[in-house]
C-alpha cells in the first residue's frame, strides 16, 4: 500500500539544499574568513551543481565563541561576514539564479553579549525572566557557589550551569557559558523571536533552519538523575506549543523550515513534520551519525555498526512516511567529520566512498542535503597538533580526555576523528596554497589534499566525485519516483550492504549500498536498466568495494 502523496511531499521531495558554513566558503577581503560576498561570488557554481536552496551559518552580530551560535544581535550583520547591503545583493542574485537562501535561527540561547543579558547581569527583572535564572544558597559565594541547580551537562563539557555572584544566581547554558538558555515559558521571549522572524521575512527570507530547536521547552522542578540530563529538556514538555505558535505569529507555516532535534524520537519528529500539526517542514535527526559511538560515548573510538545504520534508516524513512512525517537526508554538516574518512575508506577508495554515501541517501525518501565541499570529496583534517585546532568543544575535549586519563596522544586520536574543526576547513576551490579560499591566512588550516581534491579540477573532469552529485540531484530533479515514491527496506543478503526500494504506480526503483571494503554478494534480482552507479562496470551478482549501484526494474 502507498501513503497518500501531499502537496508537500512534492515540494521538499523536489528540492535539494547546499550548506554554506560561512566563515569557511569564500572569503571575499582577504581577512582569512569567508563572508557574504565570497558567497554571492560562486553563486554560479552553485547554480551549476542543480541546488535549490542554500543554508547559510549565522552571520548575525557575535562574539564567535561558538563560530556564530552565540548570537549578541539576531537582526544585524556581523562585519566579520559583511553588510546588510551585502546580504541583500546575495539575496537578489541568488533570486536571479532561482536559489532560495535558508537563514539560521538560534533561538534556544543567546550570547551573553546579548543587550538582553547585559539587562539581565545589571538585575533588571524583565530581562532575568528572558533567561533560566535560579538563586544560589544564601551562603553561595564566587570561590564556593554551592551545588548548581541541576547535574546536567553542557553539550561543550562540564556542569551546564554558572554562577553569576553580583546577582547570587545560576544561569542555564547547555552549550557554552556564553550561550545562555532563553526561558521560552516566558511569553515575552516568545514574542521576542517571532519578531526576528518577522523582521527576517521582511526582508524576504522564506526559508528557515532552526537551531536545536527541540531543546527550547525545560521541565518544572530542575530535576537531575544519574544521567547528563539530556532526556528531560530533548522534546520538552511544551515543545510543541512553542513551535506551532512560532510557526502560526512568525507566518511560515508551509514554507521550507527545517529543525535541528537533538537526541530526539522518531514519533516526535512525526509531530514536529506533519503538515497537520502545523509545525515545521522537516527535521535533522542524528540517531544515524551516532552508529560508530561506542555506548553512545562521542568522545571514543570505533568503527560505524553497519547493520544498526541500516535498522536506524529502515525505521526513520517507513516510520516517518507512515506517520506523514518529512526526513532530512544527510551524512555531512560543520559538526561533523566529513562522513567519507569515517564510514568510507579514503586511502584506498576515496572516490568510490564519497559516491556511496550520497548515493545512498540522495536515493531515499526526503530531502538531500549537501554540506560544501562533500560533493568534491572533502576529507578530514590532516592537523597533527591541538594548536592547529580552534573549536571550543574540541579544546575543551581534548582537556577533559586527559584530565579522564587518556595520554596526550590518545586525546589527540580522538579529536582528531571526533572534532568538529574535522568538518569545517575551508572549502577547497583550486590547487593553489590556500585552495582560493582567500588571499590572506585562512582562520583553519587546508588539508594538503587540495592539490588533488579541488573544484576547479572536478569541474572539467567528467568523472569526478562533483559530476557524480551533479547526477544525483538531476535525477531528483527528474523522477517524481524519486521526490515522493514509497520506500521499504529490503532484506540485504550481508551485514555490510544497505538496499532498499522505492515505487511509484509501476515504477520500481532499487539501491544497494557496500559499505565494506570488501565484495558483497549482491541482491538476487538481476537485469533492468542502471539509473546511477559508481563502478563504470557492475559485476553480476557482486558489490565491489564501497559500490553504489541503483537499478530500475
Ligand atoms: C547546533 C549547531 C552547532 C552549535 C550548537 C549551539 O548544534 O549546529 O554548531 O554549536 O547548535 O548553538
Amino acid at each position: 500500500m502507498g501513503s497518500v502523496i501531499s502537496q508537500r511531499d512534492f515540494f521538499l521531495g523536489s528540492k535539494v539544499i547546499y550548506q554554506i558554513y560561512i566563515r569557511s566558503f569564500c572569503d571575499s577581503n582577504a581577512d582569512g574568513t569567508g563572508d557574504l560576498r565570497g558567497i554571492t561570488s560562486k553563486l554560479d557554481y552553485l547554480k551549476d551543481l542543480g541546488i535549490d536552496y542554500v543554508w547559510i551559518t549565522p552571520f548575525f552580530i557575535s562574539p564567535q565563541a561558538d563560530n556564530g551560535y552565540d548570537v549578541a544581535d539576531y537582526r544585524n550583520i556581523d562585519p566579520l561576514f559583511g553588510t546588510m547591503e551585502d546580504f541583500e545583493e546575495l539575496s537578489q542574485e541568488a533570486s536571479k539564479r532561482g536559489i532560495g537562501l535558508m537563514l539560521d535561527m538560534v533561538f534556544n540561547h543567546t550570547s551573553t553579549e546579548h543587550e538582553w543579558f547585559k539587562r539581565a547581569l545589571a538585575g533588571d527583572p524583565t530581562y532575568l525572566a528572558y533567561y533560566k535564572f535560579v538563586d544560589a544558597g544564601p551562603d553561595a559565594t564566587a570561590q564556593n557557589p554551592g551545588e548548581p541547580p541541576t547535574n546536567w551537562e553542557s553539550k561543550f563539557g562540564g556542569n551546564a550551569w554558572e554562577y553569576v555572584p553580583s546577582l547570587n544566581k545560576w544561569y542555564l547554558h547547555l552549550f557554552d557559558k556564553t550561550q545562555a538558555d532563553l526561558n521560552w515559558d516566558n511569553p515575552a521571549v516568545r514574542a521576542e523571536l517571532v519578531d526576528v522572524l518577522r523582521f527576517w521575512r521582511a526582508k524576504g527570507v522564506n526559508a528557515f533552519r532552526f537551531d536545536v530547536v527541540n531543546l527550547i521547552s525545560k521541565p518544572a522542578g530542575w530535576p537531575s538523575d544519574n544521567t547528563d540530563g539530556r532526556h528531560f529538556y530533548s522534546d520538552g514538555p511544551n515543545i510543541h506549543e512553542y513551535l506551532q505558535e512560532m510557526v502560526r505569529e512568525g507566518d511560515i507555516d508551509g514554507l521550507l523550515t527545517v529543525g535541528e532535534m537533538s537526541s530526539t524520537s522518531l514519533d516526535a519528529c512525526i509531530r514536529y513534520t506533519n503538515p497537520d500539526c502545523h509545525e515545521l517542514g522537516m527535521a535533522f535527526n542524528f540517531h544515524h551519525l551516532k552508529v560508530d559511538y561506542p555506548n553512545a560515548q562521542k568522545w571514543a573510538l570505533a568503527k560505524p555498526d553497519i547493520p544498526a545504520l541500516r535498522e536506524l534508516f529502515r525505521s526513520w524513512q517507513e516510520g516517518m512516511t507512515a506517520g506523514g512525517g518529512w526526513n532530512s537526508l544527510f551524512w555531512s554538516n560543520h559538526d561533523q567529520p566529513r562522513p567519507n574518512s569515517r564510514f568510507g575508506d579514503t586511502d584506498r577508495y576515496w572516490y568510490e566512498s564519497s559516491t556511496l554515501l550520497p548515493t545512498c541517501t540522495h536515493l531515499m525518501r526526503g530531502t538531500p542535503y549537501i554540506y560544501q565541499g562533500e560533493e568534491l570529496g572533502q576529507t578530514i583534517s590532516d592537523f597533527t597538533s591541538i594548536d592547529q585546532y580552534r573549536d571550543v568543544e574540541s579544546i575543551n575535549y581534548y582537556r577533559i580526555l586527559q584530565e579522564q586519563g587518556l595520554s596526550a596522544e590518545e586525546a589527540f586520536q580522538i579529536v582528531h576523528e571526533r572534532s568538529r574543526d574535522d568538518g569545517r576547513t575551508p572549502m577547497a576551490w583550486d590547487d593553489t596554497p590556500t585552495a582560493g579560499f582567500t588571499a590572506g591566512t585562512p582562520w583553519l588550516g587546508i588539508p594538503a589534499n587540495h592539490d588533488r581534491i579541488n573544484a576547479r579540477s572536478e569541474m572539467t573532469d567528467p568523472n569526478s566525485v562533483r559530476a557524480y552529485f551533479q547526477r544525483l540531484i538531476a535525477l531528483r530533479k527528474e523522477m517524481p519516483l524519486i521526490q515522493v515514491g514509497d520506500v521499504r527496506f529490503l532484506d540485504a543478503p550481508s551485514d555490510k550492504v544497505i538496499a532498499y526500494e522505492r515505487t511509484l504506480g509501476d515504477e520500481r526503483l532499487v539501491v544497494q549500498c557496500n559499505f565494506s571494503a570488501d565484495e558483497q554478494p549482491a541482491l538476487g534480482e538481476t537485469g533492468g536498466r542502471v539509473l546511477i552507479g559508481n563502478y563504470a562496470e557492475h559485476k553480476d551478482g557482486v558489490l565491489q568495494p564501497f559500490e553504489a549501484y541503483a537499478t530500475m526494474l
